[in-house]
Order: structure tokens, then sequence, then C-alpha cells
């Protein structure tokens, strides 16, 4: 299996926040931090990775995640390629010959989206040394520059970390993107992180990951300083888990009235693309507690952040020295 972490404690990959120490998390959040002026500027670029070749490989559909690698990219002075490979069936064999086929084009790194759970680490394990391979969400399993941009959005609405009370809300059981932000967020030494959600829809080792849970929304969102929804992954779902939608939203679903029992400053957050009425009220999504949009816009200095870390690894990766 290929570490994600080399010998000197560098991100060779990014494929998990799962093991990743601390320091090195803070790490990306400080970097992106150092991002932030630059996309600020209207020349939007540094030449860090002047030269590179970044291959987005999305097997799954994706807007926000797609575009903002991409961009990403971009503002680093890659060369960014996009293969769309919109199947769900491509695996073994012929998932390798792409890759050979794409590293034969001097890709320097691959942004890897799959279906399936272990997809990117299946990439990591067949691509050359020199080749670096982000996770951009596989199967349920991880989602770790989703869960990065979340923290870094916390971190600057909230500060440190340790006094925080953070609720993840909805299901859990399909999510890729909770499963990083619990391992990102107690690596970080959150507070506390709590899971909300019914009793389907969580999976069943769940408290093994370090989560308070909760069944009911009013209490498990009692004084939280954050609420992270989450989209029901219909798509995702086997046999019904959920009476309907409607009943669903009547439980689980964040109205101003629910949100009323967090803090009085609490953030409210959702990784996007939202179902209105569905998780979330309208008025909630788009009210002064929302930093969905911000969330949208800190995914561009994350991956800026974790690519230039992966990549740049050899040459330490500030805008200052750019
Ligand atoms: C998430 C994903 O694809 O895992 N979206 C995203 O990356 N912004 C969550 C979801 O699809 O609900």
């Amino acid at each position: 299996m290929t570490e994600q972490i080399d010998s000197d404690g560098r991100l060779r990959h990014f494929l998990t926040t799962e093991g990743v120490p601390g320091e090195l998390l803070t790490r990306i959040l400080d970097t992106a931090e150092s991002f932030t002026g630059v996309i600020g500027k209207s020349v939007k670029k540094v030449p860090l990775l002047r030269g590179r070749t970044v291959i987005n490989l999305f097997f799954e559909s994706s807007t926000r995640t797609r575009t903002t690698f991409e961009l990403a990219a971009k503002r680093l002075s890659a060369d960014v390629l996009n293969v769309n490979v919109a199947t769900t069936t491509t695996k073994g064999e012929s998932l390798l010959d792409m890759l050979r086929n794409l590293e034969a084009m001097q890709a320097d790194m691959f942004v890897v989206r799959h279906n399936e759970s272990g997809a990117a680490a299946y990439v990591a394990d067949h691509v050359g040394e020199e080749v670096a391979v982000l996770n951009a969400g596989d199967g349920r399993h991880a989602h770790p520059t989703q869960a990065m941009l979340d923290a870094f959005t916390i971190r600057r609405h909230k500060g440190a970390f340790e006094p925080l009370r953070v609720a993840i809300v909805g299901d859990v059981l399909h999510s890729r993107v909770a499963r990083s932000q619990i391992h990102a967020l107690n690596g970080l030494g959150a507070g506390e992180v709590r899971v909300i959600a019914p009793r389907t829809l969580l999976p069943r080792d769940i408290e093994g990951l370090g989560v308070h849970v909760h069944h009911d929304l009013a209490s498990g969102l009692k004084d939280v300083d954050v609420v992270i929804m989450l989209r029901l992954q219909r798509e995702r779902m086997e046999g019904a888990l959920l009476p309907s939608e409607t009943e669903y939203y009547q439980h689980y679903g964040l109205s101003e009235e629910r949100l009323a029992t967090a803090k009085p400053d609490a953030i409210v957050m959702h990784p996007g693309p939202i179902n209105r009425g569905v998780e979330i009220d309208s008025a909630v999504a788009d009210g002064p507690r929302s930093v969905i949009l911000e969330q949208v816009t800190n995914g561009i200095a994350v991956r800026m952040a974790v690519m230039s870390m992966v990549l740049g690894s050899r040459a330490q990766a500030s805008v200052e020295e750019a």
C-alpha cells in the first residue's frame, strides 16, 4: 500500500484525512490561508506549478469539486486536462490501461473521483514514483479536500478548534464527506463532534470514529457552534431506508426554528449540492448564518494548498517564494 505521507512527514498523495497528524492538517490550512491573497488579486496566478501537468480523472459527475480543482491548478500555473469518464464500470485492467496512457503523457498529478471506495488509493498504488494522486471522492470512503475546505471555513469563522462543538446532520451512512470531516475535525482537536441522524442512516461502527451520536435534531443541535448538513444520497441507497422525503424533512430538515437551539452565532454549512426542502430550508440555506457559498470559494485556496504541498514538497510552497 502506498503511504500518503513520506518518511520526512510530507504529503506525497492526499487520499484520506484519517491518521493525518494534526500538525500536517494545520499546515494545509495555513498554506491555504497564504493563497487567499492570490485569489483576491486581479492577476490570480502564481507560478508554483508552471510546467506541471494535472489530470482531473472523474469517473463520477461533479461540478464544484472538478471546477475548483481545475481553477486551483490553473492559479498555480499548471496545465490541466479534464478527463470525464462517465461510466461506473471501469475498473481493474481498463483503469490501469488508461492510467498507463495518461502517464505516458507525462502527467504529474491525478485528481481522481470514483464511485468505488478505494479507487484513489488503487491509482496511487499503480502510478510511477513521481506522480501524485489526490482523492476527489471515492465511494462512501473519503473526500479529504472537501473536509479540509470545511475545516478551513470553520477556522476562518471560529478560530481555534478546541472549544468547538460541531454537529454533522443527515445521511452519514453514504457520506464520504462526513467520514473525512470526522477524521479531520478530530485530528485538528475539535472539542466535540456530533452526528445527528436516524439509525438507518448511520454506519454501525460510527461511535468508533470518535463522535457523539444523536437521533433527535433539536437536542443534538443544542449549543453547537457549527452545523454541517449532508445531502440525502438517494443514488447510493439500497432499499427503503427512509419513509419519504417529506417525513425526513419533518424530523431532520434544518429550518430556522430548528436552528434556534444551536448557539446564536452558529454557522451553517453544506458540501453541496443542496436539496432545498429535503435536508435544508431555503431560508436557512440563503440566510445570514449560511456559509455554503464561502465553502465553495475556500475550496480553491485549499486545493491550491494541497496541490502545491504534494507537488512542491521538494521546493517549499509559499506565495512569498514564488
Ligand atoms: C459531495 C460529494 O460528491 O461527495 N459533494 C461535493 O463534493 N461537493 C457530497 C454530495 O454529493 O452530497
